[in-house]
């Protein structure tokens, strides 16, 4: 039976949590510099491009974001197939649960921002948008801070199964 430390995890959770912040601090960036028409109407091509050519700042700050959406998609995948394949956290259903709410709310996040584009941005849609990006804060906190109780209660290794 393999073992990891639920410690090292612990660390990836606040990572997160840390790299969340950056990419909430970007979309500011996204609003505060009028770049959200960076990549035109489209979604998920940037001005009829995977990856933008030459590109101007607003289509570049636009387009950053996005893809650092994609990795805290790719972040929030990893943290579930962790605890989905971690047999001693399997009983920890609260944590679970959490991981799982992370990557649902990244994707809802994914997907209102991508109707943000589609409805050239009304103020109803970003404040959706702002809404659910407190919201993913918020979960990844608990996850962090769930992972981290679960280390101090007793088992610092997490069998895998
Ligand atoms: C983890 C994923 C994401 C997070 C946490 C996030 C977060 C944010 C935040 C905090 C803002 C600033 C909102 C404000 O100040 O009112 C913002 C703006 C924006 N985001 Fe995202 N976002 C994410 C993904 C996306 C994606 C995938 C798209 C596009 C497909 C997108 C499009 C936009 C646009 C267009 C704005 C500017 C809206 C405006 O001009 O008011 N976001 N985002």
């Amino acid at each position: 039976m393999r073992t990891i430390a639920s410690g090292g995890f612990a660390r990836f959770a606040w990572a997160a949590v840390a790299y969340n912040l950056v990419v909430v601090l970007w979309g500011a960036l996204v609003r505060a510099t009028g770049s959200g028409a960076g990549c035109g109407g489209h979604w998920p091509l940037c001005n009829g491009e995977w990856t933008p050519h030459s590109p101007a700042i607003a289509t570049l700050i636009e387009f950053t974001h996005r893809a650092m959406s994609g990795l805290a998609l790719a972040i929030a995948t990893g943290a579930c197939i962790f605890y989905a394949a971690s047999a001693a956290m399997k009983a920890r259903r609260e944590a679970r649960n959490t991981a799982l709410a992370v990557w649902l709310l990244v994707l809802a996040q994914i997907v209102v921002g991508a109707l943000n584009i589609a409805l050239l941005a009304p103020v109803w849609m970003q404040i959706v948008h702002l809404l659910v990006a407190d919201l993913l804060w918020i979960a990844l906190v608990l996850l962090a801070l769930r992972t981290a109780a679960e280390r101090t209660e007793g088992s610092s290794y997490v069998e895998l199964v």
